[in-house]
C-alpha cells in the first residue's frame, strides 16, 4: 500500500519496504579505526525500536483527527514506515549481544521514556486522559515526534551527502543510509500533522519552540549516555575510557570527530539545524532532497532485495 508525501515538485507517495539486514559478519567497530563513531551510531539501535513504536502508537491515536485527505495518506505512510525502522533496529540489537554487549540496562531507561514518561498516563496521572486534557496531551506528544524528525530529517540529508562510511562495513552503512534516507523522504509530515493539530499558528510556533527545548537536550542527552553505555563494554581500556566522558569531553570530541572524518556528523551542525528551526517561515521541505533519497534507496542492497522478494 502506498501514501502521498509533500515533496518540492508536488506529492509523493510513501510506502514501506520490507528490508533485511544480515549483520552476522559486521564487526562491533563497524567504521574501522573509529571506537565513537561505532558506538555513536550503535546506541541508535538501542533508542530507536522503542522510540519508533512510540511514534506508531502515538499516530494511530492522532490519525481520527486529521480532516486532510494527503496528509492522512502521509500519517498512514508514516507508521508504515516507522514500524519496519524500529523491527530492523531490533534485529541489530542481537548484532551488539552477539559481540557480549548487555543491552538491557540501558533498554530499561528507553523503556521508562516512551512508556512510562510519554505514555498515555506518565507516573499514572490519569487526569491526562480527561477529555478536556486529552487531545492537549497528544498532540504535545505529536509536537515532540515534530521535533524529533527535525533531526532524523537533517541527520538523514547528512548521510545521504556522507562517503565517509563507504570504507565502513557495507551491511551496517546501508541500514544506516537507507533508514536515513526513508526519514528524508517522510521529513514533512510529523511537521505539517502538528501544525495541522495546532489551533492557531501562533499556537504551533510557540509550542514547536517550547517542545524543541526538551527534545534538543534530550535527544543529546540520549545519544551521550548511550554511547558511553556502550564504550565502558569495550574490551580495550582505551575505548573504555570513552565511557566516562562527560558531556563538555563529549561534544568536544563529536566535534573534531565530525570536522576530522565526517564518520558522524559535528555538533555544531546539530546546532545550527536546531537555531534553523527557530523561524516562524521554517518548514522541513527545505531540509533535504528527495531526489537524492529516493535514488539512495534504488541502489541500496537491502531495499533492492525486498523490491526483488516482493515481485
Ligand atoms: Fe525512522
Ligand atoms: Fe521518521
Amino acid at each position: 500500500m502506498t501514501n502521498s508525501c509533500q515533496t518540492p515538485g508536488g506529492r509523493h507517495q510513501l510506502k514501506a519496504r520490507k528490508v533485511r539486514f544480515d549483520l552476522d559478519q559486521t564487526p562491533l567497530h563497524w567504521i574501522p579505526g573509529d571506537a565513537l563513531a561505532s558506538y555513536m551510531t550503535n546506541a541508535i539501535h538501542l533508542l530507536l525500536p522503542e522510540g519508533e513504536l512510540w511514534f506508531c502508537r502515538v499516530y494511530n491515536k492522532a490519525a481520527p483527527l486529521v480532516t486532510d485527505a494527503g496528509l492522512r495518506d502521509d500519517v498512514d505512510g508514516f507508521i508504515r514506515q516507522e514500524a519496519v525502522h524500529s523491527r530492523v533496529h531490533t534485529s541489530a540489537q542481537s548484532y551488539l549481544n552477539r559481540h557480549d554487549i548487555d543491552c538491557e540496562p540501558y533498554l530499561a531507561r528507553v523503556r521508562f521514556l516512551f512508556k512510562t514518561l510519554l505514555g498515555e498516563a506518565p507516573f499514572g496521572m490519569k487526569f491526562l486522559q480527561f477529555k478536556a486534557l486529552e487531545r492537549s496531551w497528544l498532540v504535545t506528544r505529536v509536537g515532540i515526534i515534530g521535533a524529533v524528525e527535525h533531526f532524523t530529517g537533517i541527520l538523514g540529508q547528512w548521510a545521504m551527502d556522507n562517503t565517509s562510511w563507504n570504507k565502513a562495513d557495507p551491511v551496517m552503512a546501508d541500514l544506516f543510509k537507507w533508514h536515513l534516507a526513508e526519514e528524508v523522504e517522510h521529513r514533512t509530515v510529523a511537521f505539517d500533522l502538528h501544525r495541522h493539530l495546532c489551533k492557531t499558528r501562533l499556537g504551533f510556533y510557540v509550542s514547536r519552540q517550547l517542545l524543541m527545548a526538551f527534545v534538543f537536550p534530550l535527544f543529546i542527552y540520549f545519544v551521550f549516555s548511550g554511547t558511553r553505555f556502550l564504550a565502558a563494554q569495550d574490551k580495550d581500556p582505551e575505548v573504555r575510557k570513552i565511557g566516562r566522558f562527560g558531556f563538555l569531553r563529549m561534544t568536544r570530541r563529536m566535534e573534531r570527530c565530525g570536522k576530522a572524518t565526517d564518520h558522524v556528523p559535528a555538533f555544531s551542525f546539530l546546532v545550527k539545524a536546531t537555531l534553523r528551526w527557530l523561524s516562524p517561515s521554517f518548514h522541513p521541505i527545505t531540509e533535504g532532497d528527495t531526489r537524492q533519497a529516493l535514488d539512495y534507496i534504488a541502489r541500496s542492497p537491502a531495499a533492492q532485495r525486498a523490491l526483488a522478494e516482493a515481485s
